[in-house]
């Protein structure tokens, strides 16, 4: 028997072993996720103290993980499987915008607005852009009434409000809906960029690897409707000499937006396509 092969038994009975799991999606998941590590380790002839390595880092990350933040989500962001994930579950055509992780920092129940209302809460420091758009079907381009825009951002000291006790609850955050013609209309800050947090493992990372912290400046935004399926997407600043780099692999050609300034703010007209579909809202990463 070859070399390679003589540890095949090894792999074969482990994913063997799993094979009384009922739920054959939980099975079929397990086997792959088994048969990638196995094939990991045997490509790379992994040694113990790397091993050690790699279960202490596990541990450090865990220790760094709260109610209020998940290493171990970071963890997935940069190494670009978050996005994978988005990218592999919902093809668009070019025409529309495209999806994005939800990030980290998103909290469910947001303060419903008012048309036209502002999401900032607090005197924060930045220019404001008037964000307009209609949101419709991509398959048939109708408007789509009563559509819920969920946004939020972080504040230009590149915090999102529940990372900041300074900042007011729900601060650069809200949702609208949008009206009979499927338009909306809100006030927020112009985005800025930020750095991911860099005090635990993942910040080690990204450092040995020689890669900045940072995100683009962006805007996230949840759009959903009944009978729609939900739109996760984050809107970036066309110009932004950051967008190649993005920490988590996010931004792309699909999800940039022109910010035209006009006197002390900024403007930006952004539409957003949904496809019929099942709607479903995110877990919030942090409660
Ligand atoms: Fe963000």
């Amino acid at each position: 028997m070859p070399p390679s092969d003589s540890s095949a038994w090894l792999t074969e009975k482990a994913v063997l072993s799993y094979s009384a799991i009922e739920d054959a999606r939980l099975r079929e998941v397990l086997g792959s996720l088994i048969r990638h590590l196995h094939e990991c380790v045997r490509e790379t002839r992994l040694t113990e103290q790397e091993w050690e390595f790699a279960w202490t880092f596990m541990k450090r990350m865990a220790e760094f993980t709260s109610d209020a933040r998940n290493e171990f989500l970071l963890l997935a962001d940069v190494i670009g499987v978050s996005q994978l994930i988005e990218l592999i579950g919902h093809e668009r055509a070019s025409s529309a915008v495209g999806y994005a992780l939800v990030g980290p920092f998103y909290r469910a129940n947001a303060p419903l607005r008012q048309r036209g209302e502002s999401i900032v809460r607090d005197e924060t420091a930045g220019k404001r852009v008037r964000i307009t758009g209609r949101v419709y079907d991509l398959g048939n381009g109708a408007a789509l009434a009563g559509a819920e825009l969920d946004v939020w951002q972080a504040a230009t000291n590149g915090l999102y409000e529940n990372q900041d006790p300074q900042q007011p609850d729900y601060n650069l955050r809200g949702r609208f809906h949008t009206d009979e013609a499927g338009t909306f209309e809100l006030v927020a800050l112009m985005p800025t960029p930020y750095p991911v947090p860099t005090d635990g493992p993942v910040g080690e990372l990204l450092r040995v690897a020689k890669r900045h912290p940072f995100r683009p400046a962006h805007i996230h935004f949840i759009v959903s409707r009944p009978g729609f399926e939900t739109l996760i997407t984050q809107v970036f600043v066309e110009g932004d000499e950051m967008i190649d780099s993005d920490v988590v692999f996010t931004a792309s050609d699909n999800m940039i937006g022109r910010f035209r300034p006009d006197g002390d703010h900024y403007l930006l007209h952004y539409d957003f396509q949904l496809k019929p579909g099942v709607s479903t809202m995110p877990k919030a990463p942090i409660p």
